[in-house]
């Protein structure tokens, strides 16, 4: 069994697994060098070529214990057909949005616009090089899909646009994207994905709906992910109340993420935890990261836990702090 697993299915307490979210991207030089060749952000992530060259890099470079797949949460509404774009220093931005031509997309369409992607894990599944090593396959959770699909750009922190307050359009949208989900996660597996993680970036933008918009798509994501046999990791970042989330949904494990205190979610929370460390901490210094990094291994080392951050690794995090991060994690007794 791989380290996560053993975290994940034994509650193993004894080792300390490490991988980061968003490692393959742009803060490693050997990515930057293929995106510059490569402008349409779409077409890499459909490149299963280039796709498994990124995913792997940071395993080569940094021997994490799970690499996740070069792709994006995006490629969900780019496979239903909503046109999707990623403009320098401007994030995501999305086509119209027509929910009767959706209603009408078939689901043979859906898995040949990204075929590539299942084509890109399966390659990468059998590489030796992930010999006792998780590959991850990921979705964006629906309502986080939803807010990208809306709002067609990131939201910022708002979201008074008079359509999210459209309940029954906000519902149908959700059963199509949860339908479509479930297809993503079966796909993935299929192609060899070992653990999948469900990321709600938008999560904490979400609170006088939470049940129907927030913790039923996921519950039913969750439970479909576990009957395929597959452990399920979510991250509902910024969401208020990370022990109910659990308590409710019981994912494998729940990423944390770095505005929860981490002595209080090892009280409440009863399932194996991930992730925690504040992104920033990698742009200080060596001493900053040590003490910072060794405060979560404190905090966890009788709890289930999987070594991450609590969001994703900045472009701006020099190569030798993710080295030092992970020798402090390997070297933690
Ligand atoms: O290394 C990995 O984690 C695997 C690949 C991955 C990407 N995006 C590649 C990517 C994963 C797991 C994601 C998840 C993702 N994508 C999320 C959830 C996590 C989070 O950060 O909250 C979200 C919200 C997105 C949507 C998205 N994709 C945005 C908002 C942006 C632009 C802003 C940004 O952070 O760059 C992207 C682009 C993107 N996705 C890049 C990468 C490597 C950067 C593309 C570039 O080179 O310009």
């Amino acid at each position: 069994m791989t380290p996560i697993q053993r975290c994940v299915k034994e509650k193993n307490t004894n080792i300390t697994p490490i991988w980061i979210m968003r490692q393959a991207g742009r803060y490693l030089p050997e990515f930057r060098e293929i995106r510059v060749k490569n402008p349409d952000f779409i077409k890499l992530c459909l490149n299963e070529n280039l796709s498994s060259e990124i995913t792997l890099q940071p395993i080569k470079r940094f021997n994490f214990d799970a690499a996740i797949i070069f792709s994006d949460i995006l490629m969900l509404p780019y496979g239903l057909d909503q046109e999707v774009k990623f403009e320098k220093g401007l994030g995501p931005k999305l086509g119209e949005l027509d929910l009767d031509k959706l209603e009408n997309i078939s689901e043979d369409k859906f898995n040949k616009k990204l075929s590539s992607v299942y084509q890109a894990i399966s390659k990468t599944s059998v590489n030796p090089i992930l010999k006792n090593k998780d590959l991850i396959g990921f979705i964006g959770a629906p309502w986080t899909i939803l807010v990208y699909m809306v709002n067609r750009m990131s939201p910022k922190n708002d979201l008074s646009k008079k359509i999210f307050k459209d309940n029954l359009f906000i519902k149908k949208l959700l059963i199509i994207i949860e339908k479509f989900l479930k297809i993503h996660i079966e796909n993935q597996i299929k192609a060899g994905a070992s653990l999948i993680q469900i990321f709600d970036s938008w999560a904490g933008l979400q609170e006088e709906n939470i049940s129907e918009y927030i913790y039923e798509p996921t519950l039913n994501l969750v439970n479909h992910t576990r009957k395929l046999g597959v452990p399920v990791i979510c991250f509902p970042r910024g969401i208020d109340n990370y022990k109910n989330f659990c308590d409710v949904i019981k994912p494998d494990m729940v990423n944390i993420d770095y505005n929860v205190d981490p002595r209080k979610a090892v009280k409440e929370i009863k399932i194996p935890i991930q992730g925690g460390l504040d992104p920033k901490v990698l742009l200080t210094d060596k001493k900053n990261l040590h003490t910072e990094a060794v405060k979560y291994l404190q905090i966890f080392k009788d709890h289930p836990y999987v070594f991450n951050l609590g969001h994703g690794i900045l472009p701006e995090t020099k190569i030798e702090m993710v080295e030092e991060l992970v020798k402090i994690v390997r070297e933690f007794k």
